[in-house]
């Protein structure tokens, strides 16, 4: 126990991690071209927007919003929003979307959600993963109960330890091309770097054919398992009201409602 606690922290070490986000999301010739690379209409975001339904949020903060897919789509239903996340160059991005001019975007971390009021925080897209040390994610949590007004839900997605994501994280399956508008032509895959549990280091690579360029990204996310989610979520005030299945992924992925209890 010991040995693997010391492993993690010359991990955390040698990744110096930081607030800083990876160049997939910081780089705006990156950002530029993230949606043509995500999946169309993103099945994934029309559950949030049936949760807030469910729960009658009408104040909604997206916390790493992105490029504001899901803050726009809140907004386009009359709600109150504000997307937040620290690669500027997304939310450039964001922000020449329909509907953004009636979001509040702030660049930044869940340090930005205080004296901000909530009936929802939601944090798609696996968000919850970047998070590497406890300390960050528990501080995280801790930001977002004090934004959250009384019954207000904390709402996250994260995948399945169990289902070792990773093994598919490979040129071969996830080789794509898109044709960008003024970009041209672009290849992309990804490359698993390291996998030493609970943390996955992974590289993506872009070629430009326009100009040949060739940009990559390095990212590392923290893969917890259900449990360990629960009891750091209760370390935070945040009881787990439910876990669900995200249904455009099932059984790959636990997605969290946590409420802020009186
Ligand atoms: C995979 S993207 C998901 C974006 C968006 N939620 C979506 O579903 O399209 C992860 C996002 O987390 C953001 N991020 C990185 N570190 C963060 C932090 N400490 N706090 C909040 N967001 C962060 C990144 O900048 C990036 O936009």
């Amino acid at each position: 126990m010991i040995a693997e606690r010391f492993v993690l922290a010359a991990l955390l070490a040698e990744l110096r991690v930081t607030l800083m986000p990876d160049a997939i999301f910081a780089e705006p010739k990156l950002a530029e071209i993230y949606d043509l690379f995500d999946r169309p209409n993103r099945p994934d975001l029309a559950p949030y927007l049936a949760i807030a339904d469910e729960f009658k949020a009408h104040a909604v903060i997206d916390l790493g919003c992105g490029t504001g897919t899901l803050a726009c789509s809140f907004a386009a239903l009359g709600k109150e929003v504000v997307g937040i996340d620290p690669a500027a160059a997304s939310l450039d991005v964001a922000q020449r979307k329909a509907y953004a001019d009636r979001v509040r975007w702030v660049t930044g971390t869940a340090a930005q959600l205080e004296g901000l009021h909530a009936d929802l925080i939601t944090m798609t897209g696996n968000v919850a993963q970047v998070f590497m040390t406890d300390q960050e994610w528990v501080a995280t949590l801790r930001a977002c109960r004090r934004a959250l007004r009384p019954n207000g839900r904390l709402v996250f997605e994260v995948r399945d330890p169990a289902r070792e994501a990773w093994k598919g994280w490979n040129r071969e399956q996830t080789y794509q091309t898109i044709e960008a508008p003024v970009i041209g032509m672009v290849e992309t895959w990804v490359e698993l770097v390291r996998v030493q549990l609970p943390l996955v280091s992974f590289r993506h690579i872009f070629v430009f054919q326009k100009d040949g360029r060739v940009m990559m990204s390095d990212s590392t996310l923290r893969f917890r398992s259900r449990s360990e989610i629960a009891e750091t979520l209760s370390h935070a005030r945040l009881p787990v009201e439910s876990v669900r299945d995200a249904p455009d992924r099932p059984g790959l992925e636990f997605v969290f409602i946590a409420r802020h209890e009186q």
